[in-house]
């Protein structure tokens, strides 16, 4: 790979969160590493590409000096901010983003559609489109990213031509694509799909959301999909595809041969002594199914009562888009359970359930990944989730088990290597716990070695480049095939 610098073409990722968020912290506005998958699948990449990315800082900043000062410091990291006014970015981002599409994009009902919330997504994907067609030079390519966007991609490539540049247009999408069925309740599903067909080429976590989009684009909009790969809209060929998407392993085993993660470990093991480690790493996020993983191990611990005080649940719940309600409500819900299970299973001895509302720092969790025997992951629906990468990566020395819900992305890829089950039903996750947990060491070793192999070959490094050297064939010769 390499034809980007080769050519030296410009490359510009857009994505509605930028790798850094600003905060106001006693008046003066600081910025730190956002979380999340998109973050961390785009961060591999920054070692061998170079991009500049355009998002939204996450804060609004009226004064034009501190505008100014924000600016110049994410700059420096090649972040460069699109400011837009917090109701504005509230309605696009918290009303239609994330309580309308991506409910629908999980397979969730009962979504109420509304028009203001809608308005402000099309007004916040215009104002993207305008900021990037005025920067981004003739030639360049344009990687555009995630649900927040959808229509940016027609916006874009309006404006460009406006002002007579031509670029490559691609979008990646980090959420499930849902069967066509569920797409059609959402009642301006028609312009987001034609937001999305701009695009040269289109790529999605795997295949079945590959193939949903597919079919979704010749129901609702009668185009042309017999060629694979490609499909065929008013005039437009557009090629779409799967791409893998990953993590940079490398920084997690980097990461555990520091001399204080070494010493955290130690001290984990020695805490834990005895005791067998589970643990949990999400969002807090309905489509994490964090309600239906505490009920899962309160009917393990029910079903077990030999291995009360021999084995704990760390479950680290990510503060997530806390200014929607249904997040509060989930948020709620969840000490509510934890305290019952705790009131339940706890003895004079310990708790089996560490419930940790809040971000941890890198290098603990590191730490907490690979002293843990176990991975539980319940989504109900995932994009791919990356954290069950992450785990692999921590788990050279151990072989921990993965216990993967069959309806992560990732579970398309990891299912030979892990212990898959279905995270509505108690008794199948509680008998894959125990499963997991007494897995014989062969079987173990193998299981694992499946999984490195693919968290290894499969880098968010390979996925980048993947892309963007198939997004820059695609202007060179644009007749090929896909
Ligand atoms: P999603 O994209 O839905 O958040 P993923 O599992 O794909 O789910 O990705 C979550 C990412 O967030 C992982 O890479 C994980 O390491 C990262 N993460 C978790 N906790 C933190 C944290 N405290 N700070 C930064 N990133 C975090
Ligand atoms: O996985 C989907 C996704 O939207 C990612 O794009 C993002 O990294 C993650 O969820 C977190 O979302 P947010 O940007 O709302 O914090």
């Amino acid at each position: 790979m390499g034809s980007i610098t080769d050519e030296k073409r410009n490359l510009i990722i857009v994505s509605n969160r930028l790798p850094l968020s600003v905060k106001q912290v006693d008046g003066a506005y600081q910025s730190s590493l956002s979380s999340g998958g998109l973050v961390t699948s785009l961060s591999g990449l920054t070692k061998s590409t170079k991009f500049q990315w355009f998002g939204w800082p996450g804060i609004e900043v009226k004064d034009p000096k501190d505008r100014e000062d924000v600016q110049r410091s994410l700059e420096a990291h090649n972040a460069i901010p699109i400011f837009l006014d917090s109701s504005l970015a509230h309605e696009h981002y918290n009303g239609f983003s994330n309580r309308i599409l991506w409910p629908v994009l999980h397979y969730q009902s009962g979504v109420v559609f509304d028009e203001t919330p809608w308005q402000a997504y099309r007004r916040v994907n215009e104002l993207f489109a305008d900021a990037i067609a005025e920067s981004a030079d003739s030639g360049s390519l344009i990687w555009v990213h995630d649900y927040h966007l959808m229509l940016l991609p027609e916006l874009l490539r309006d404006r460009l031509k406006q002002r007579g540049k031509s670029c490559a247009i691609g979008f990646s999408l980090h959420t499930p694509f849902p069967a066509g069925d569920f797409w059609r309740n959402l009642p301006v599903r028609k312009h987001l799909i034609e937001g999305m067909l701009s695009s040269d080429l289109i790529g999605f976590h795997t295949d079945e959301y590959k193939q949903n989009f597919i079919d979704t684009c010749a129901s609702l909009l009668n185009a042309r999909t017999e060629i694979p790969n490609q499909i065929q809209y008013k005039n437009r060929l557009v090629c779409i595809n799967k791409f893998i998407v990953g993590i940079d392993p490398e920084k997690f085993t980097d990461s555990l041969q520091k001399p204080d993660v070494q010493e955290r470990i130690r001290s984990l093991k020695e805490r834990y002594k005895g005791v067998k480690v589970i643990v949990g790493v999400d969002r807090l996020d309905h489509i994490k199914g964090l309600t239906q993983k505490l009920k899962g191990f309160d009917a393990f611990l029910d079903d077990h009562p030999e291995l009360q005080n021999k084995v704990v649940l760390i479950q680290v719940a990510v503060p997530s888009r806390e200014d929607v309600k249904e997040y509060q409500d989930l948020e709620t819900e969840l000490c509510t359970i934890a305290g019952k299970i705790n009131g339940k299973h706890a003895t004079p001895e310990g708790t089996p359930l560490l419930y940790m509302h809040r971000s941890v720092p890198f290098n603990e969790l590191t730490a907490l990944y690979s002293v843990a025997d176990v991975c539980l992951l319940t989504s109900t629906r995932d994009g791919m989730n990356l954290v069950a990468f992450e785990y692999v990566a921590c788990q050279e020395e151990r072989h921990g088990v993965l216990v993967l819900s069959e309806f992560a992305g990732a579970a398309s890829f990891m299912t030979n290597g892990s212990i898959p089950f279905h995270p509505a039903n108690k008794t199948e996750m509680s008998e894959a716990i125990f499963n997991a947990l007494n897995l014989d060491p062969a079987e173990r070793k193998a299981k694992y070695e499946y999984l490195r192999g693919f968290v290894n070959a499969n880098t968010s490094a390979k996925w980048g480049e993947t892309f963007i050297e198939k997004l820059s064939l695609r202007c060179r010769r644009p007749g090929e095939s896909c």
